[in-house]
């Protein structure tokens, strides 16, 4: 069976969680490679709504396991909260179902303090990050001074490690921000606590997933943020701080490029971004406004107002290229109905010059003027259409235009928040695909 990476193709919230649940069926494991308790992923199911941080997407289905790669950063307190909200409304956490790589690193409350602390004294230049940690945590990684699942199996590792570590970071809080420290000995206590209770869970997850392709099963490896959001490849420094791109799975599950098969890369049918940094379709007017209501463009990790805007095809063209995505899933094509007229970035001009890539420096980038072509906007609803020849002829020419333009065919297309409401015009797990 192929093995499908499932990718952001813009700045995050393009509807991930959805597509991953809509897909677990058909996938035995679904593995998360990167990020952290960042993430935001909803799944609505019969109009039930469940967000998830750290678990993967797959949790709602029986018969599929769920992996956290040894590329994700873990904040065990709140890992432990969610599993606990998923037991407490029924569904079961064992380890049959989820399992933690024994190399992920951990994220500690001196990690979350650094974030926030670091934000408030940038002030007007932060980067509006969402608070967990998470560039903290993926600095010490990288430094090679972090905390590891494994370490929380150790109860002599995990004091040492702990000791040294906050030792060092709490000068920094203190000298250089102003902030209280953090108590080493709670932490440790605490970490004892979270080993104890984790400990079940911990797994090679490498290994997990080769003997899992060897006896040929699928794969479906979810990721967390977005394209633009990529250390690399994003809106630097305006970025999450791992690797969000196809890419990054291999290296954050543990496994080898040649095992992937397809790239699903997930995109609104229009833009979204939330915190600081440039954004050139974005839309502060009444087509902006439409977006952020009947979108419900809120973060579900912070509850911070996304910004909203119309469809960049730069953003997307750089997202197929550094992605290698064989298919689309454009999602949220519902909240469209109701306006007019729908503008497309076709490109960007710069001082009288044509932009046909994405920039890298960022100078440029806000001196980037959008060009759009308008196309025809439809008023019906959508919600209940499952196949594309039931959508408005307008609606189905507004996707085939993006299919046209990115020569990529959007093989799932979003028309509401539920699992069900998804036109299937074909499936990702197939080759070749339907524009091939
Ligand atoms: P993720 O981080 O990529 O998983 O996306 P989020 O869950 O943060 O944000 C996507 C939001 O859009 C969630 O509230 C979803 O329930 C919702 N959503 C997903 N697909 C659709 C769709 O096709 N139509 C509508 N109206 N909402 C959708
Ligand atoms: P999902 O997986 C949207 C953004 C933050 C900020 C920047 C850096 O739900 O799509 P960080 O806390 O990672 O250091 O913040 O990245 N960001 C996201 N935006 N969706 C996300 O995740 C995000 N995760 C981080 O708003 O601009
Ligand atoms: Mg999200």
């Amino acid at each position: 069976m192929p093995n499908v990476v499932c990718i952001g193709a813009q700045w995050g919230d393009e509807g991930k969680g959805k597509i991953v649940d809509c897909l677990g069926p058909r996938a035995d494991l679904v593995v998360r490679f990167q990020g952290g308790p960042n993430a935001g992923h909803t799944l609505v199911v019969d109009g039930e709504k469940t967000v998830l941080h750290l678990i993967p997407s797959g949790i709602l289905h029986e018969g599929t396991l769920n992996l956290i790669g040894a590329g994700v950063v873990v904040d065990p307190e709140t890992l432990l909260q969610e599993i606990d909200g998923l037991v407490e409304r029924g569904v079961p956490v064992t380890p049959d179902r989820l399992r933690i790589s024994d190399r992920a690193h951990l994220i500690l409350p001196v990690h979350r303090a650094l974030d926030r602390a670091r934000e408030e004294s940038l002030g007007e230049a932060k980067i509006g990050t969402t608070g967990r940690g998470i560039g903290p945590a993926y600095e010490d990684r990288v430094g090679r001074a972090g905390v590891r699942i494994c370490d929380l199996l150790e109860p002599d590792t995990i004091e040492d490690r702990l000791s040294l570590h906050i030792r060092e970071r709490n000068v920094m809080l203190e000298k250089l921000y102003g902030w209280p420290t953090i108590d080493v000995k709670e932490i440790i206590k605490a970490a004892r606590e979270w080993g104890e209770r984790l400990a079940p869970f911990v797994d090679d997850v490498g290994v997990t997933i080769d003997r899992a392709l060897r006896a040929n099963r699928s794969v479906l490896f979810e990721g967390a943020q977005g394209t633009l959001l990529d250390i690399d490849h994003g809106t630097y420094p305006y970025v999450t701080s791992s690797t969000t791109l196809a890419g990054g799975a291999c290296a954050g599950a543990g496994i080898g490029p040649t095992r992937i098969d397809k790239v699903l890369g997930i995109t609104k049918a229009y833009t979204t971004r939330v915190g600081g940094g440039p954004f050139p379709t974005e839309d502060q007017g009444q087509a902006g406004q439409h977006l952020s209501v009947r979108g419900a463009e809120f973060g579900a990790t912070t509850g911070r107002k996304r910004r909203c805007g119309w469809l960049d095809l730069v953003v997307l063209r750089h997202a197929v290229r550094v992605n290698g995505i064989t298919s689309l899933a454009l999602l949220k094509l519902d909240v469209l109905t109701g306006l007019r007229e729908l503008r497309v970035c076709t490109g960007y001009r710069a001082d009288g010059r044509e932009i046909e890539n994405f920039p890298a420096s960022l100078r440029v980038l806000r001196a980037c003027e959008p060009v759009y072509v308008t196309l025809p906007g439809w008023e019906e609803p959508i919600e209940h259409v499952r196949s594309i020849d039931e959508l408005p002829p307008n609606a189905a020419d507004y996707v085939r235009f993006i299919e046209r333009e990115l020569e990529v065919p959007a093989d799932l297309i979003g028309v509401g928040p539920d699992r069900d409401a998804t036109i299937e015009a074909g499936n990702p797990f197939d080759t070749p695909s339907r524009l091939s």
